[in-house]
């Protein structure tokens, strides 16, 4: 299947919302804000297909979306039952996020909360705990995704999903490859093995996608899934 490309979006009109203005200078909220205004629309507006693979099947609680951009994922989740926090340095993702949402009905069980991984620490655990493509922060992967793991309750699962390194697409290959990781370097990072987890999925996946100008391309998502067996 071809989908259109996670990383741009053909809408590059300018943004009709004037943010970033309270945002420290430097900061991942200023960056990130500026990045989401330059464009009305930055992603697809559908859910992440992995999280689509590997979650569909699971029972619904509560969820965590760390770096949830522009909401689809959340939304799907919210639409299948959970209860979702879902979390972004950017006001002006948060914003359209918390739009979109209203617009399908899903406002309900969806809380969005604006804050930077950098400080952020979380209160409690969640059945799942999802991060799709949490790249591009000023911090390093291995912290930010420690976050995600530590927020898993036992029983609950862990996906993680972000673009191989050697699974680029063309348009995003002049990316700094250290924000780039592979399903094995997550696990060893993370320490996903027994008796605290259960490795549930490890893989490299194949996508096709369309480009920010129409250009078909494959891509490679790694692809991460685990259960939490016990606190650890
Ligand atoms: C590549 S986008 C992926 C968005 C979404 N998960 C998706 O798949 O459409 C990365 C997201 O992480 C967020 N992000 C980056 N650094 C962050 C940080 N330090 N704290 C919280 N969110 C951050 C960005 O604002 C952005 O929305």
């Amino acid at each position: 299947m071809t989908q259109h490309s996670h990383d741009h979006d053909h809408d590059h009109a300018a943004s009709d919302h004037d943010a970033g203005e309270t945002a420290k200078p430097g900061s991942a909220a200023q960056m990130w804000d500026e990045k989401y205004s330059s464009r009305t629309k930055m992603w697809s507006g559908q859910p992440n297909p992995q999280l689509v693979a590997e979650a569909a099947q699971l029972p619904p609680g509560e969820a965590l979306d760390l770096g949830c951009g522009e909401g689809a994922d959340a939304i799907w989740l919210a639409a299948r039952g959970w209860a979702v926090t879902a979390l972004d340095v950017s006001a002006v993702a948060l914003e359209r996020a918390a739009a979109h949402a209203a617009e399908q009905g899903q406002a309900a069980t969806i809380e969005w909360v604006q804050q930077d991984l950098a400080t952020w620490v979380p209160d409690r655990q969640f059945d799942l705990v999802t991060a799709q493509f949490l790249h591009s922060t000023l911090m390093p992967w291995q912290q930010a995704l420690q976050l995600a793991a530590a927020a898993v309750r036992t029983g609950g699962t862990l996906l993680i999903v972000g673009h191989h390194p050697d699974g680029l697409p063309p348009w995003g290959a002049h990316h700094n490859h250290e924000k780039f990781f592979t399903a094995e370097d997550l696990a060893g990072e993370l320490r996903i093995e027994e008796p605290v987890w259960r490795l549930e999925v490890l893989d490299s996946r194949h996508r096709s996608v369309i480009g920010p100008d129409g250009e078909a391309a494959s891509i490679t998502d790694a692809v991460l899934r685990a259960t939490r067996l016990s606190a650890g």
